[in-house]
Protein backbone atom coordinates (compact mmCIF):
# COMPACT_ATOMS: atom_id res chain seq x y z
CA UNK A 1 0.00 0.00 0.00
CA UNK A 2 1.42 3.50 -0.73
CA UNK A 3 1.04 4.91 2.36
CA UNK A 4 3.51 2.43 4.07
CA UNK A 5 5.88 2.36 1.69
CA UNK A 6 5.81 6.33 1.72
CA UNK A 7 6.31 6.03 5.44
CA UNK A 8 8.90 3.41 5.75
CA UNK A 9 11.00 5.66 3.11
CA UNK A 10 10.36 8.74 5.70
CA UNK A 11 11.61 6.36 8.59
CA UNK A 12 14.78 5.52 6.78
CA UNK A 13 15.09 9.15 6.11
CA UNK A 14 14.27 10.63 9.63
CA UNK A 15 15.82 7.53 11.63
CA UNK A 16 19.23 8.35 9.90
CA UNK A 17 18.81 11.66 10.94
CA UNK A 18 18.64 10.65 14.46
CA UNK A 19 15.54 9.28 15.23
CA UNK A 20 13.96 8.41 19.10
CA UNK A 21 10.90 6.83 20.25
CA UNK A 22 9.42 10.18 20.76
CA UNK A 23 9.40 10.92 23.85
CA UNK A 24 6.72 10.11 26.78
CA UNK A 25 4.08 11.81 24.27
CA UNK A 26 1.94 13.01 26.78
CA UNK A 27 2.03 16.79 27.40
CA UNK A 28 3.60 17.16 24.13
CA UNK A 29 2.04 17.95 20.78
CA UNK A 30 4.59 18.86 18.79
CA UNK A 31 7.80 16.76 18.94
CA UNK A 32 10.15 16.10 15.82
CA UNK A 33 9.36 17.34 12.94
CA UNK A 34 6.17 18.80 13.72
CA UNK A 35 4.31 21.07 12.06
CA UNK A 36 5.13 24.57 12.93
CA UNK A 37 2.82 26.66 11.50
CA UNK A 38 0.30 26.50 14.66
CA UNK A 39 1.50 29.57 15.63
CA UNK A 40 -0.98 31.97 17.47
CA UNK A 41 -2.61 35.24 16.81
CA UNK A 42 -3.12 35.59 12.80
CA UNK A 43 -1.29 32.69 12.08
CA UNK A 44 -1.64 32.37 8.18
CA UNK A 45 1.62 31.20 6.22
CA UNK A 46 1.73 29.24 3.21
CA UNK A 47 0.63 26.09 2.28
CA UNK A 48 4.01 27.10 0.00
CA UNK A 49 4.98 24.80 -2.45
CA UNK A 50 3.60 21.41 -3.28
CA UNK A 51 0.57 21.48 -1.26
CA UNK A 52 -1.73 19.87 -2.23
CA UNK A 53 -5.52 18.56 -1.39
CA UNK A 54 -6.42 15.67 -1.16
CA UNK A 55 -8.93 16.13 -3.49
CA UNK A 56 -8.21 13.23 -5.22
CA UNK A 57 -9.35 10.03 -5.73
CA UNK A 58 -12.99 10.59 -6.51
CA UNK A 59 -14.07 10.56 -3.31
CA UNK A 60 -17.92 11.00 -2.76
CA UNK A 61 -20.03 10.42 -0.35
CA UNK A 62 -21.33 11.83 2.88
CA UNK A 63 -21.99 15.42 0.98
CA UNK A 64 -25.02 14.86 -0.59
CA UNK A 65 -28.14 13.51 0.89
CA UNK A 66 -27.37 13.35 4.10
CA UNK A 67 -26.57 10.13 6.52
CA UNK A 68 -28.18 7.32 4.61
CA UNK A 69 -26.31 8.07 1.15
CA UNK A 70 -24.20 5.04 -0.04
CA UNK A 71 -20.68 5.89 1.14
CA UNK A 72 -18.92 2.98 1.15
CA UNK A 73 -17.46 4.32 -2.34
CA UNK A 74 -15.75 6.98 -0.60
CA UNK A 75 -13.12 4.78 1.09
CA UNK A 76 -12.64 1.94 -0.06
CA UNK A 77 -8.90 2.61 -1.63
CA UNK A 78 -9.44 6.18 -0.06
CA UNK A 79 -6.63 5.73 2.22
CA UNK A 80 -4.19 4.98 -0.18
CA UNK A 81 -5.44 8.37 -1.98
CA UNK A 82 -5.41 10.56 1.74
CA UNK A 83 -1.96 9.48 2.31
CA UNK A 84 -0.13 10.17 -0.97
CA UNK A 85 -1.85 14.07 -0.55
CA UNK A 86 -0.88 14.34 2.73
CA UNK A 87 2.28 12.94 2.53
CA UNK A 88 2.99 15.58 -0.40
CA UNK A 89 1.73 18.55 1.38
CA UNK A 90 3.84 20.98 3.48
CA UNK A 91 3.67 22.18 6.72
CA UNK A 92 2.63 25.79 6.72
CA UNK A 93 6.53 26.53 7.98
CA UNK A 94 7.22 28.30 5.35
CA UNK A 95 7.60 26.54 2.20
CA UNK A 96 10.91 24.80 2.90
CA UNK A 97 10.06 21.72 0.67
CA UNK A 98 7.36 19.15 1.76
CA UNK A 99 7.07 17.77 5.50
CA UNK A 100 7.41 14.52 5.79
CA UNK A 101 4.45 12.39 6.46
CA UNK A 102 4.25 10.98 10.25
CA UNK A 103 6.26 8.07 11.04
CA UNK A 104 4.82 5.09 12.40
CA UNK A 105 6.31 3.27 15.65
CA UNK A 106 7.36 -0.34 14.51
CA UNK A 107 5.20 -2.01 17.24
CA UNK A 108 3.41 -1.04 20.14
CA UNK A 109 1.10 -2.61 22.69
CA UNK A 110 -1.61 0.06 22.94
CA UNK A 111 -2.98 2.62 20.83
CA UNK A 112 -1.53 5.03 22.88
CA UNK A 113 2.16 4.19 22.72
CA UNK A 114 1.78 3.82 18.99
CA UNK A 115 0.91 7.48 19.21
CA UNK A 116 3.92 8.17 21.67
CA UNK A 117 6.40 6.58 19.62
CA UNK A 118 5.04 7.95 16.49
CA UNK A 119 7.10 11.04 14.71
CA UNK A 120 5.85 13.45 15.46
CA UNK A 121 4.08 12.34 18.33
CA UNK A 122 -0.09 11.84 18.17
CA UNK A 123 -2.10 12.27 20.77
CA UNK A 124 -4.69 9.25 21.77
CA UNK A 125 -7.51 10.66 23.31
CA UNK A 126 -11.16 9.64 24.62
CA UNK A 127 -13.91 11.68 26.23
CA UNK A 128 -14.05 10.30 30.25
CA UNK A 129 -17.05 10.66 31.73
CA UNK A 130 -17.30 11.48 35.56
CA UNK A 131 -19.24 7.96 36.12
CA UNK A 132 -16.66 5.96 34.02
CA UNK A 133 -14.22 6.88 36.69
CA UNK A 134 -16.01 4.77 39.24
CA UNK A 135 -15.70 1.60 37.07
CA UNK A 136 -12.24 0.13 37.72
CA UNK A 137 -12.44 -1.58 34.61
CA UNK A 138 -13.09 1.89 32.30
CA UNK A 139 -10.14 3.24 34.12
CA UNK A 140 -8.07 0.79 33.65
CA UNK A 141 -8.66 0.71 30.18
CA UNK A 142 -8.91 4.33 29.32
CA UNK A 143 -5.57 4.91 30.93
CA UNK A 144 -3.49 1.90 29.50
CA UNK A 145 -4.95 3.48 25.67
CA UNK A 146 -4.98 7.09 25.62
CA UNK A 147 -2.78 9.85 26.68
CA UNK A 148 -5.54 12.89 26.23
CA UNK A 149 -8.54 13.45 27.66
CA UNK A 150 -11.93 15.18 27.05
CA UNK A 151 -14.40 15.52 30.12
CA UNK A 152 -17.56 14.28 28.41
CA UNK A 153 -19.94 16.67 30.32
CA UNK A 154 -18.40 17.84 33.43
CA UNK A 155 -16.79 20.95 31.88
CA UNK A 156 -19.37 22.45 30.24
CA UNK A 157 -20.95 25.65 30.94
CA UNK A 158 -23.81 24.29 32.70
CA UNK A 159 -21.10 21.95 34.97
CA UNK A 160 -18.99 24.80 35.78
CA UNK A 161 -21.00 27.73 36.23
CA UNK A 162 -24.59 26.64 36.92
CA UNK A 163 -24.95 30.66 39.07
CA UNK A 164 -23.79 33.82 37.75
CA UNK A 165 -20.61 34.46 38.72
CA UNK A 166 -20.76 30.67 41.22
CA UNK A 167 -18.22 28.19 40.00
CA UNK A 168 -18.52 24.28 40.75
CA UNK A 169 -15.47 22.79 39.93
CA UNK A 170 -15.74 18.97 42.04
CA UNK A 171 -16.37 17.40 39.07
CA UNK A 172 -14.20 18.15 36.35
CA UNK A 173 -11.25 18.62 38.89
CA UNK A 174 -11.94 14.68 39.69
CA UNK A 175 -11.25 14.12 35.72
CA UNK A 176 -8.35 16.62 35.41
CA UNK A 177 -6.60 15.24 38.11
CA UNK A 178 -7.10 11.40 37.48
CA UNK A 179 -6.01 12.42 33.58
CA UNK A 180 -2.99 13.34 35.18
CA UNK A 181 -1.52 11.20 37.59
CA UNK A 182 -1.89 8.81 34.61
CA UNK A 183 0.66 11.10 32.60
CA UNK A 184 -2.76 12.26 30.32
CA UNK A 185 -3.05 15.76 28.87
CA UNK A 186 -6.43 17.51 28.69
CA UNK A 187 -8.59 19.15 26.57
CA UNK A 188 -11.01 21.72 28.19
CA UNK A 189 -14.24 21.45 26.13
CA UNK A 190 -15.92 23.82 25.79
CA UNK A 191 -15.93 27.42 26.60
CA UNK A 192 -18.72 28.86 24.43
CA UNK A 193 -21.54 26.53 23.49
CA UNK A 194 -25.14 26.91 22.67
CA UNK A 195 -25.72 23.81 24.35
CA UNK A 196 -25.37 23.00 28.37
CA UNK A 197 -26.21 26.20 29.07
CA UNK A 198 -27.30 27.49 32.24
CA UNK A 199 -30.93 28.46 31.99
CA UNK A 200 -29.62 31.75 33.38
CA UNK A 201 -26.95 32.51 30.55
CA UNK A 202 -29.25 30.90 27.88
CA UNK A 203 -31.94 33.31 28.65
CA UNK A 204 -29.30 36.59 28.75
CA UNK A 205 -29.81 39.40 26.15
CA UNK A 206 -27.72 42.56 25.57
CA UNK A 207 -24.72 42.88 24.05
CA UNK A 208 -22.61 44.13 27.30
CA UNK A 209 -24.43 41.76 29.24
CA UNK A 210 -23.57 38.93 27.07
CA UNK A 211 -20.00 39.76 26.54
CA UNK A 212 -19.01 40.32 30.02
CA UNK A 213 -20.75 36.87 31.23
CA UNK A 214 -18.77 35.19 28.63
CA UNK A 215 -15.45 37.18 29.88
CA UNK A 216 -16.16 35.91 33.18
CA UNK A 217 -17.09 32.59 32.09
CA UNK A 218 -13.66 32.06 29.97
CA UNK A 219 -11.20 33.58 32.75
CA UNK A 220 -12.62 31.87 35.72
CA UNK A 221 -12.52 28.71 33.58
CA UNK A 222 -9.16 28.94 32.18
CA UNK A 223 -7.91 30.65 35.16
CA UNK A 224 -8.96 27.65 37.54
CA UNK A 225 -7.35 25.13 35.04
CA UNK A 226 -4.72 27.02 34.11
CA UNK A 227 -1.82 24.82 35.60
CA UNK A 228 -3.30 22.33 34.47
CA UNK A 229 -5.06 21.94 31.01
CA UNK A 230 -3.01 24.15 27.73
CA UNK A 231 -6.00 23.38 25.26
CA UNK A 232 -9.43 24.51 25.00
CA UNK A 233 -12.29 23.61 22.82
CA UNK A 234 -12.58 27.88 22.88
CA UNK A 235 -16.31 27.86 20.45
CA UNK A 236 -17.87 24.56 19.80
CA UNK A 237 -20.62 24.20 17.18
CA UNK A 238 -21.12 27.68 15.84
CA UNK A 239 -22.55 26.75 12.43
CA UNK A 240 -26.06 25.58 11.70
CA UNK A 241 -27.87 23.80 8.71
CA UNK A 242 -31.13 22.50 7.93
CA UNK A 243 -30.03 19.18 8.38
CA UNK A 244 -27.34 17.59 10.90
CA UNK A 245 -25.50 16.14 8.42
CA UNK A 246 -23.86 19.35 7.14
CA UNK A 247 -26.42 19.35 3.99
CA UNK A 248 -28.61 22.52 3.67
CA UNK A 249 -28.60 26.62 4.26
CA UNK A 250 -25.43 26.28 5.97
CA UNK A 251 -24.98 29.66 8.34
CA UNK A 252 -24.48 31.30 11.95
CA UNK A 253 -26.44 29.74 14.41
CA UNK A 254 -28.71 31.74 16.56
CA UNK A 255 -27.16 31.44 20.13
CA UNK A 256 -27.30 33.61 22.72
CA UNK A 257 -24.23 34.91 21.94
CA UNK A 258 -24.53 35.05 18.27
CA UNK A 259 -27.79 37.36 18.66
CA UNK A 260 -26.33 39.37 21.00
CA UNK A 261 -23.18 39.98 19.44
CA UNK A 262 -22.79 39.00 15.65
CA UNK A 263 -20.34 37.04 14.33
CA UNK A 264 -17.86 38.76 16.02
CA UNK A 265 -18.24 36.74 19.14
CA UNK A 266 -15.71 34.01 17.45
CA UNK A 267 -12.91 36.88 17.32
CA UNK A 268 -14.16 37.76 21.37
CA UNK A 269 -13.97 34.42 22.35
CA UNK A 270 -10.42 33.50 21.12
CA UNK A 271 -8.95 36.80 21.94
CA UNK A 272 -10.01 36.57 25.62
CA UNK A 273 -9.30 32.95 25.90
CA UNK A 274 -5.19 33.95 24.69
CA UNK A 275 -5.30 37.06 27.32
CA UNK A 276 -5.54 34.55 30.06
CA UNK A 277 -3.33 32.18 28.35
CA UNK A 278 -0.68 33.01 26.29
CA UNK A 279 0.06 29.94 25.14
CA UNK A 280 -2.39 27.53 25.23
CA UNK A 281 -3.43 25.99 22.21
CA UNK A 282 -7.01 27.40 21.28
CA UNK A 283 -9.28 25.67 18.76
CA UNK A 284 -12.78 25.68 17.19
CA UNK A 285 -14.42 22.70 17.30
CA UNK A 286 -17.55 21.41 15.56
CA UNK A 287 -19.51 18.40 13.55
CA UNK A 288 -20.10 17.32 10.20
CA UNK A 289 -17.64 19.38 8.48
CA UNK A 290 -15.46 16.11 7.75
CA UNK A 291 -17.10 15.22 4.30
CA UNK A 292 -17.65 17.36 1.83
CA UNK A 293 -20.39 19.25 2.16
CA UNK A 294 -21.93 22.88 2.57
CA UNK A 295 -21.31 22.95 6.46
CA UNK A 296 -17.46 22.08 5.51
CA UNK A 297 -17.03 24.64 3.01
CA UNK A 298 -19.10 27.86 5.56
CA UNK A 299 -16.85 26.65 8.18
CA UNK A 300 -13.63 26.48 6.07
CA UNK A 301 -14.30 30.16 4.91
CA UNK A 302 -15.52 31.18 8.47
CA UNK A 303 -12.24 29.79 9.28
CA UNK A 304 -10.52 31.50 6.52
CA UNK A 305 -11.56 34.91 8.03
CA UNK A 306 -10.55 34.64 11.51
CA UNK A 307 -7.33 33.51 10.59
CA UNK A 308 -7.05 36.31 8.19
CA UNK A 309 -8.43 38.72 10.41
CA UNK A 310 -5.40 37.90 13.21
CA UNK A 311 -7.75 36.01 15.47
CA UNK A 312 -5.78 33.76 17.40
CA UNK A 313 -6.92 30.52 16.64
CA UNK A 314 -4.45 27.33 17.02
CA UNK A 315 -6.77 24.97 15.07
CA UNK A 316 -9.96 22.86 14.17
CA UNK A 317 -11.56 19.99 14.91
CA UNK A 318 -12.94 17.90 13.42
CA UNK A 319 -15.35 16.06 15.88
CA UNK A 320 -15.95 12.68 13.82
CA UNK A 321 -19.48 11.36 15.02
CA UNK A 322 -19.77 9.21 11.70
CA UNK A 323 -23.28 7.88 11.11
CA UNK A 324 -26.72 9.22 12.63
CA UNK A 325 -27.34 11.95 13.21
CA UNK A 326 -24.50 12.79 11.63
CA UNK A 327 -22.85 12.52 8.36
CA UNK A 328 -20.73 9.66 7.08
CA UNK A 329 -17.33 11.15 5.55
CA UNK A 330 -14.40 8.65 3.96
CA UNK A 331 -11.33 8.42 4.43
CA UNK A 332 -10.39 10.58 1.14
CA UNK A 333 -13.34 13.16 2.35
CA UNK A 334 -11.80 13.95 5.77
CA UNK A 335 -8.31 14.08 4.34
CA UNK A 336 -9.41 16.95 2.49
CA UNK A 337 -11.26 18.63 5.04
CA UNK A 338 -7.84 18.14 7.03
CA UNK A 339 -5.77 19.62 4.44
CA UNK A 340 -7.62 22.77 3.50
CA UNK A 341 -7.59 23.55 7.40
CA UNK A 342 -4.02 23.06 7.95
CA UNK A 343 -2.95 24.68 4.82
CA UNK A 344 -4.35 27.88 6.47
CA UNK A 345 -1.07 27.12 9.06
CA UNK A 346 -3.24 25.33 11.74
CA UNK A 347 -3.59 22.50 13.67
CA UNK A 348 -6.25 20.10 12.97
CA UNK A 349 -7.47 17.01 15.21
CA UNK A 350 -9.88 14.09 15.21
CA UNK A 351 -11.78 15.62 18.37
CA UNK A 352 -14.96 13.65 19.69
CA UNK A 353 -14.76 10.35 16.61
CA UNK A 354 -17.04 7.60 17.18
CA UNK A 355 -18.96 5.19 13.99
CA UNK A 356 -22.76 4.68 15.08
CA UNK A 357 -23.99 1.35 13.60
CA UNK A 358 -27.51 1.95 14.56
CA UNK A 359 -30.10 1.80 11.65
CA UNK A 360 -27.53 -0.03 9.88
CA UNK A 361 -26.38 3.54 8.11
CA UNK A 362 -23.16 1.62 8.54
CA UNK A 363 -22.54 -1.21 7.79
CA UNK A 364 -20.00 -3.59 9.68
CA UNK A 365 -17.57 -3.54 6.98
CA UNK A 366 -17.79 -0.40 5.89
CA UNK A 367 -17.61 1.01 10.18
CA UNK A 368 -13.96 -1.17 9.91
CA UNK A 369 -13.04 0.74 6.85
CA UNK A 370 -13.94 4.03 7.82
CA UNK A 371 -11.77 3.68 11.30
CA UNK A 372 -9.05 2.48 9.40
CA UNK A 373 -9.16 4.89 6.74
CA UNK A 374 -10.05 7.99 8.88
CA UNK A 375 -7.76 7.50 11.47
CA UNK A 376 -5.14 6.93 8.47
CA UNK A 377 -6.26 10.67 6.56
CA UNK A 378 -5.37 12.14 10.51
CA UNK A 379 -2.19 9.85 11.50
CA UNK A 380 0.15 10.94 8.13
CA UNK A 381 -0.31 14.09 8.34
CA UNK A 382 2.14 15.85 10.68
CA UNK A 383 -0.87 18.88 11.44
CA UNK A 384 -2.87 16.20 12.53
CA UNK A 385 -1.97 16.44 16.29
CA UNK A 386 -4.36 14.33 17.95
CA UNK A 387 -7.18 12.00 17.68
CA UNK A 388 -10.26 11.26 20.45
CA UNK A 389 -12.62 8.91 20.49
CA UNK A 390 -16.03 9.88 21.97
CA UNK A 391 -16.13 7.45 24.69
CA UNK A 392 -13.77 4.06 25.72
CA UNK A 393 -16.39 1.40 25.45
CA UNK A 394 -19.98 0.67 23.39
CA UNK A 395 -22.27 0.20 26.55
CA UNK A 396 -21.52 3.87 27.47
CA UNK A 397 -21.79 5.65 24.53
CA UNK A 398 -23.90 9.25 24.22
CA UNK A 399 -25.54 7.67 20.87
CA UNK A 400 -27.47 4.61 22.48
CA UNK A 401 -29.82 7.03 24.01
CA UNK A 402 -29.70 9.82 21.45
CA UNK A 403 -33.35 10.75 20.24
CA UNK A 404 -32.20 10.69 17.07
CA UNK A 405 -29.40 8.34 16.72
CA UNK A 406 -31.86 5.66 15.49
CA UNK A 407 -30.92 3.12 18.72
CA UNK A 408 -34.10 2.98 20.14
CA UNK A 409 -32.90 1.56 22.99
CA UNK A 410 -29.63 -1.02 21.59
CA UNK A 411 -26.18 -0.50 21.34
CA UNK A 412 -24.75 1.74 19.05
CA UNK A 413 -21.74 -0.69 18.54
CA UNK A 414 -19.66 2.58 18.26
CA UNK A 415 -16.77 1.99 19.59
CA UNK A 416 -13.06 0.44 20.18
CA UNK A 417 -14.16 -1.72 23.29
CA UNK A 418 -17.20 -3.82 23.84
CA UNK A 419 -19.01 -3.52 27.43
CA UNK A 420 -16.62 -6.02 28.96
CA UNK A 421 -13.50 -3.97 27.73
CA UNK A 422 -12.51 -6.49 25.19
CA UNK A 423 -10.83 -5.27 21.83
CA UNK A 424 -13.24 -4.93 19.16
CA UNK A 425 -12.02 -5.62 15.77
CA UNK A 426 -12.40 -1.77 15.31
CA UNK A 427 -9.64 -1.43 18.08
CA UNK A 428 -7.43 -3.69 14.87
CA UNK A 429 -7.68 -1.25 12.47
CA UNK A 430 -7.51 1.47 14.18
CA UNK A 431 -4.83 0.24 15.55
CA UNK A 432 -3.00 -0.77 12.42
CA UNK A 433 -3.41 2.61 11.01
CA UNK A 434 -1.64 3.84 13.75
CA UNK A 435 1.23 1.51 12.70
CA UNK A 436 1.95 2.51 9.43
CA UNK A 437 -0.39 -0.73 7.83
O1 LIG B 1 -27.04 14.89 34.26
C1 LIG B 1 -28.40 14.64 33.89
C2 LIG B 1 -29.08 13.78 34.89
O2 LIG B 1 -29.15 14.46 36.13
C3 LIG B 1 -30.47 13.43 34.37
O3 LIG B 1 -31.07 12.54 35.25
C4 LIG B 1 -30.39 12.80 33.01
C5 LIG B 1 -31.77 12.49 32.42
O4 LIG B 1 -31.85 12.78 31.06
O5 LIG B 1 -29.73 13.68 32.15
C6 LIG B 1 -28.41 13.97 32.53
O6 LIG B 1 -27.83 14.85 31.64
C7 LIG B 1 -27.48 14.30 30.37
C8 LIG B 1 -25.99 14.53 30.17
O7 LIG B 1 -25.60 14.12 28.89
C9 LIG B 1 -25.14 13.78 31.19
O8 LIG B 1 -25.33 12.42 31.05
C10 LIG B 1 -28.27 15.00 29.30
O9 LIG B 1 -29.64 14.65 29.40
C11 LIG B 1 -27.75 14.61 27.93
O10 LIG B 1 -28.38 15.41 26.96
C12 LIG B 1 -26.26 14.85 27.87
O11 LIG B 1 -25.80 14.43 26.62
C13 LIG B 1 -24.50 14.88 26.28
C14 LIG B 1 -24.56 15.75 25.04
O12 LIG B 1 -23.26 16.12 24.66
C15 LIG B 1 -25.37 17.01 25.27
O13 LIG B 1 -25.31 17.84 24.15
C16 LIG B 1 -23.66 13.66 25.99
O14 LIG B 1 -23.46 12.91 27.20
C17 LIG B 1 -22.30 14.08 25.43
O15 LIG B 1 -21.63 12.93 24.97
C18 LIG B 1 -22.52 15.01 24.25
O16 LIG B 1 -21.27 15.43 23.78
C19 LIG B 1 -21.30 16.28 22.64
C20 LIG B 1 -20.06 17.16 22.72
O17 LIG B 1 -20.00 17.82 23.95
C21 LIG B 1 -20.06 18.18 21.57
N1 LIG B 1 -20.19 17.50 20.30
C22 LIG B 1 -21.29 16.58 20.18
C23 LIG B 1 -21.24 15.54 21.30
C24 LIG B 1 -22.31 14.52 21.11
O18 LIG B 1 -23.59 15.09 21.19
Amino acid sequence: MRTTSLTLLFSAFLCAAGCSDGGDGAGETGGAGATGGTGGAGATSGSGGGATSGSGGGATSGSGGGAATSTSSATSGSGGDAATSTSSATSGSGGSGPAPARVPAASAGSLREAGEKANPPLLIGAAISGGGLNDNNYKRVAAAEHNYVTAENEMKWDALEPNPGQFSWGAADNIVNWARSNNMKVKGHTLVWHSQLPGWMNSMTGATQVEQAMRRHIENVMGHFKDRVDHWDVVNEAVLTDSDTGVGNPRMRPTVFFNALGERYLDLAFQMAREQDPNAKLYYNDYSIDARNEKADFVYEMIKGMVERGVPIDGVGLQMHIGPPNNVAGGADVAYNLRRFADLGLEVLISEMDINRCGNVVSAADQLTYYHDIVEACFVMPECVGITFWGINDGRSWLNSWSTARCNGQSSQSLLFNDQYQKKETYNRVMDALLGR
